[in-house]
């Protein structure tokens, strides 16, 4: 039998770890530590600054994983495209939009948030016109060993293991043209591989480099 299973319950899809004791793996926008950090983040939350948050502010998220960073930017009033790579994980994801449609609490943030499963360097090739925002948020490999990471993110980290090189995903996103390029990087060991940021915000366990272009006349 294989480590992850992926089950159907009457709550929806959820991923088990068939090793470990941990609550199975269900995205759930209505949950409360969620709606709390929605609620009660605000205008405080980091990553709404890093991304200069407006209504009608188009982000892709090219790294979709849970949907908790795209939830909240949706929340604030920004457009976003979820772009997710494993199909396992975008299947999570649709099951929990498809959820977040059918709550009150949800449905008018979710329908700003549309998921496309793909890889997000070829995606991002394709793009015909500079988005307003680009937010990259890898899983990098000293992350996975930091014990601060809990709950999903950790039975995510040993599903998917190592995410590949943020440069190759920061050049395919800088060659956008897009006007913000935001790379959320652990604070320590989290090297910017030479391509120097405009600026950085700064969290205890994590930091945002921005990088800031004029796109080009169309
Ligand atoms: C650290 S998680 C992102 C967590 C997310 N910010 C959240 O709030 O839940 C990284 C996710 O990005 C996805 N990913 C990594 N590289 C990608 C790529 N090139 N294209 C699309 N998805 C990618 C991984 O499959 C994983 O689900």
């Amino acid at each position: 039998m294989s480590r992850f299973q992926l089950i159907h319950g009457p709550t929806g899809y959820q991923l088990q770890d068939q090793t470990s004791l941990q609550k199975p793996l269900l995205i759930d926008f209505n949950a409360g530590a969620l709606q709390y950090r929605r609620n009660h983040g605000g205008k405080k939350e980091l990553l709404l600054k890093a991304i200069s948050a407006k209504p009608g502010q188009q982000v892709i998220d090219c790294t979709a994983g849970l949907g908790v960073d795209a939830f909240l930017m949706a929340a604030s009033g920004c457009t976003v495209t979820l772009l997710e790579r494993s199909p396992v994980l975008a299947l999570l994801l649709a099951d929990g939009l498809s959820r977040g449609l059918e709550e009150p609490e949800t449905q008018s943030i979710v329908t700003r948030m549309a998921l496309v499963q793909t890889d997000a360097i070829e995606w991002l090739g394709r793009l015909k016109q500079p988005a307003d925002t680009i937010y990259i948020d890898q899983m990098f490999p000293h992350r996975q060993k930091s014990a601060a990471v809990k709950g999903g993110m950790q039975l995510l980290q040993k599903f998917l293991g190592d995410d590949g090189h943020v440069a190759d995903l920061l050049a395919a996103a800088l060659a956008t043209n897009s006007r913000r390029v935001v790379v959320k990087r652990p604070l320590v060991g989290g090297d910017s591989q030479g391509m120097v940021p405009d600026y950085q915000l700064k969290a205890k366990a994590s930091r945002f480099d921005i990088y800031l272009q004029i796109p080009a006349a169309h």
